[in-house]
């Protein structure tokens, strides 16, 4: 299975690496060091230790990795920039992203309740969605969030209702304006295909979000909000897809939008996320400031006023490299003149990303992080299903065997945020690791998780 992500978008790919080269150390959290043993060490820690202690598959992240590329995105984007929480959301990365100074991104009222549960202040919380329930929009409205991402024009006509009452004044001053108005966004499209994975593109015509620049459809919204007299709009808003590695594909949507929105004058515009983030040894990604710079650089060509809040939302390059999976290796089946499958404890319920995008990954040994890989196998789960693969051409050592501790790096977004149950396994644990001390942030799941939704 190719990396459909990577390998379609341009100018990402490096030399090609040797086939049998160790992994590439840049693939690792930054706290990563392997020590005179060859282990692997992260956050101070030894990973063979948290396998042994808390079992496997786990998901370990290197806080000092996710504080650190939430600082970047600050330094790059200035205040406003949100974190988008559906690349990994539990209480303890959305403490972490707030104290470093991130807004939260939040498409569903379980992403709203899990960051209001953290502590998040509302107003820094940006609600998205394409097809907002009213009682979403109830929840937002009442807790006061920052922005709300208007999507649709039910969901204008949704919001013309639910504002058209006064709500009780929540415990945190400054949500709304002085009127007391939720302040939103028009999300546009600004039908531009990306080099990547169909079913993570956005900004093209034919899409379920937004309103079409092209059409209309996008001035029509913006003059309904304009004339909605409960509701403040204060910006415009386009995210075209995820895994994107072209920094032209945001400079062409950050073009339309910026001649879309300028003569409107609005304060604020939102280039959503989509920077994209090296998988494979070969693989090369733009920085966040690289982004952020010609992100600016074409609103600014397209006639932006330059004191607009220019900023983004970005999921994936936050919190994709922090974290490694752990999984323990069960059986190693040779198929002679075949292929040889090993088969790991975990699989498509914990990354599901291979089977759903022809996703990549590299596989390593955190045992000898540095040894050559010269054996290439098919690294599979233990589902019910011959497409249960999640790396499809691994290059590992030539002592794997069973009982290693197999991991993959570069697993820390829409991986545990897509994890089924499926043929009822339970998801993994996460640790964060951080200073030599690991802690459990979300347990493992046990049978009594299992059977908990069951009334009879
Ligand atoms: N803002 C909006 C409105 C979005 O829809 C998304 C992602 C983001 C921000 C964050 O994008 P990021 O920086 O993470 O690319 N499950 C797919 C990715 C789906 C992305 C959905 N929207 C995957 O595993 O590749």
């Amino acid at each position: 299975m190719a990396n459909d992500l990577g390998a379609r978008a341009s100018g990402v790919s490096g030399p090609p690496a040797a086939p049998d080269a160790p992994l590439a150390r840049r693939l690792l959290p930054d706290t990563a060091l392997v020590t005179r043993d060859g282990h692997l060490h992260v956050g101070g820690v030894d990973l063979l230790d948290l396998a042994q202690e808390y079992g496997t598959p786990l998901f370990v992240y290197d806080e000092a990795h996710l504080r650190t590329r939430c600082r970047e995105a600050v330094v790059a984007w200035g205040d406003g920039v949100a974190y988008g929480t559906k690349a990994f959301l539990c209480k303890a990365v959305a403490r972490l992203a707030h104290e470093e100074g991130m807004w939260l991104d939040v498409s569903t009222l379980g992403e709203l309740q899990v960051v209001l549960a953290a502590g998040v202040p509302p107003s820094h919380v940006v609600v998205h969605g394409n097809n907002k329930s009213e009682l979403e929009l109830d929840a937002a409205l009442d807790a006061g969030v920052g922005r709300i991402v208007v999507d649709s024009f039910d969901e204008i006509a949704r919001l013309g209702k639910l504002t058209d009452r006064p709500r009780p004044a929540t415990p945190e001053g400054g949500r709304h304006d002085v009127n007391g108005r939720p302040k939103v966004l028009v999300r546009v499209t600004p039908g531009v295909e990306v080099h990547t994975h169909e079913f993570i593109r956005t900004g093209q015509e034919d899409t379920k979000f937004g309103f079409s620049v092209a059409s209309g459809a996008a001035s029509k919204a913006v003059a309904a909000l304009e004339l909605l007299p409960t509701v403040e709009l204060v910006g415009l808003h386009a995210h075209i897809g995820s895994q994107v590695f072209d920094v032209a594909h945001f400079e062409e949507a950050a073009r339309v939008l910026g001649e879309f929105a300028a003569p409107l004058g609005l304060p604020e515009l939102v280039v959503g996320g989509g920077l994209g983030v090296p998988y494979l040894n070969e693989e090369v990604a733009p920085t966040q400031q690289e982004w952020a710079d010609a992100t600016r650089q074409a609103c600014m060509l397209a006639g932006v006023d330059a004191r607009t809040r220019i900023t983004a939302e970005p999921g994936r390059s936050i919190v994709a490299g922090a974290a490694i999976t752990l999984y323990t290796v069960g059986t190693v089946k040779d198929l002679p003149g075949i292929r040889t499958y090993v088969a790991v404890d975990g699989g498509m319920s914990d990354n599901p990303r291979p089977v759903l995008y022809g996703s990549g990954y590299e596989a390593f040994l955190p045992r000898a992080v540095d040894a050559a890989r010269p054996k290439v196998v098919r690294v599979v789960g233990k589902h019910c299903e011959t497409g249960d693969v999640l790396v499809d051409r691994a290059h590992v050592p030539a002592d794997l065997s069973v009982g290693d501790v197999l991991a993959t790096p570069v697993t820390g977004a829409y991986g545990y945020s897509m994890a089924s149950n499926y043929n009822k396994v339970p998801r993994p644990a996460v640790v964060f690791v951080r200073d030599g001390t690991a802690n459990v942030v979300v347990r493992r799941e046990t049978v009594e998780d299992l059977l908990r939704l069951e009334t009879s």
